[in-house]
C-alpha cells in the first residue's frame, strides 16, 4: 500500500511539513525524481493554485511552477486581476514522473496514477489545513479529481465554485472548517491545466487561455 502517512511530522508547520517531505518514500516516485517539490507561496493565502505534479524544470529547481506552464498560469493570475494577491502553490503529488526517451536524455512527463494521487494525499490535504486558502484552484483533471473525487471531468465541472468534499475515499485525511467560506467550508474551482494551454494549436490557444483567465476571476471573486 503505498501511503505518505508514515512521513508526516506529528506537530509543526509548513518549514516541518516540507522538512520531512523531502523524505518521503510513500510510494516510488521519490526514487528516479530529483527530489520532492513542496508547495511555495504565502503561508497565508486566500488563493491556493494545486497543480498535477511538477516537471522537468520544477524537479530540477525543487519548486512548483517555475516552468513554462507556470510561466503562462502567473501571466493568466496577472491578467484575472490576481497579480498581487498573495497565493500558494502546490501539486496534487509531490515527485516528478516521467519516462526517458529511448535514446535521447529528454524526460517526458507521465501523470500520477490513482495510487500515487492517493499515496501523496496526506501533504496536500497538511499543506491546506495549514495555509487554510479560502479558494482551491484545482488545475486540470489531475488536481480535480484528487480535490473533487474521480468522477471529476474537467469538461463539465470547470469554472464553478464547489465546496471542498470534507472526506471521501479519495481523501482519507480530509480537513474542513478554517477561516474559509460561509458555512465553514473551502470552495475549490476547477479550470485547465496551463500545460493544457500550451499544447493546444495556434487556433484554440488564445480561446483557451482566455478561460483559464475567466475561471480564475471567478475564483478572485469568491475572495472576501
Ligand atoms: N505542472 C504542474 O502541474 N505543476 C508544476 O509545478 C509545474 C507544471
Ligand atoms: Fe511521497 Fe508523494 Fe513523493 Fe510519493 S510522490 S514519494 S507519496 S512525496
Amino acid at each position: 500500500q503505498y501511503d505518505a502517512t508514515p512521513y508526516l511530522p506529528r506537530r509543526g508547520g509548513l518549514a516541518a511539513y516540507r522538512r520531512a517531505a523531502a523524505d518521503c518514500r510513500g510510494c516510488p516516485l521519490f526514487l528516479d525524481a530529483s527530489q520532492t517539490v513542496f508547495g511555495e507561496g504565502s503561508p497565508t493565502a486566500r488563493l491556493a493554485l494545486v497543480g498535477e505534479e511538477p516537471g522537468d524544470r520544477e524537479d530540477r529547481q525543487g519548486k512548483p511552477f517555475v516552468g513554462p506552464a507556470g510561466g503562462l498560469l502567473k501571466k493568466a493570475l496577472r491578467d484575472a486581476g490576481l497579480g498581487e494577491e498573495p497565493t500558494y502553490f502546490t501539486n496534487a503529488v509531490k515527485h516528478f514522473k516521467f519516462t526517458t526517451a529511448p535514446r535521447g536524455k529528454r524526460r517526458i512527463h507521465k501523470p500520477p496514477s490513482l495510487r500515487e494521487m492517493t499515496a501523496c494525499r496526506p501533504w496536500l490535504n497538511a499543506e491546506l489545513r495549514l495555509v487554510d486558502p479560502e479558494v482551491v484552484v484545482a488545475l486540470g483533471s489531475t488536481a480535480g479529481k484528487a480535490l473533487l473525487g474521480r468522477s471529476f471531468r474537467v469538461t463539465k465541472d470547470r469554472g464553478a465554485l464547489i465546496p471542498l468534499p470534507e472526506e471521501g475515499e479519495e481523501q482519507r485525511d480530509g480537513h474542513g472548517a478554517g477561516r474559509s467560506t460561509t458555512d465553514g467550508r473551502r470552495l475549490v474551482l476547477a479550470t485547465l491545466h496551463p500545460s493544457a494551454i500550451l499544447r493546444a494549436d495556434d487556433a484554440g490557444r488564445a480561446d483557451a487561455y482566455a478561460g483559464l483567465v475567466a475561471d480564475l476571476r471567478v475564483a478572485a471573486g469568491a475572495l472576501h
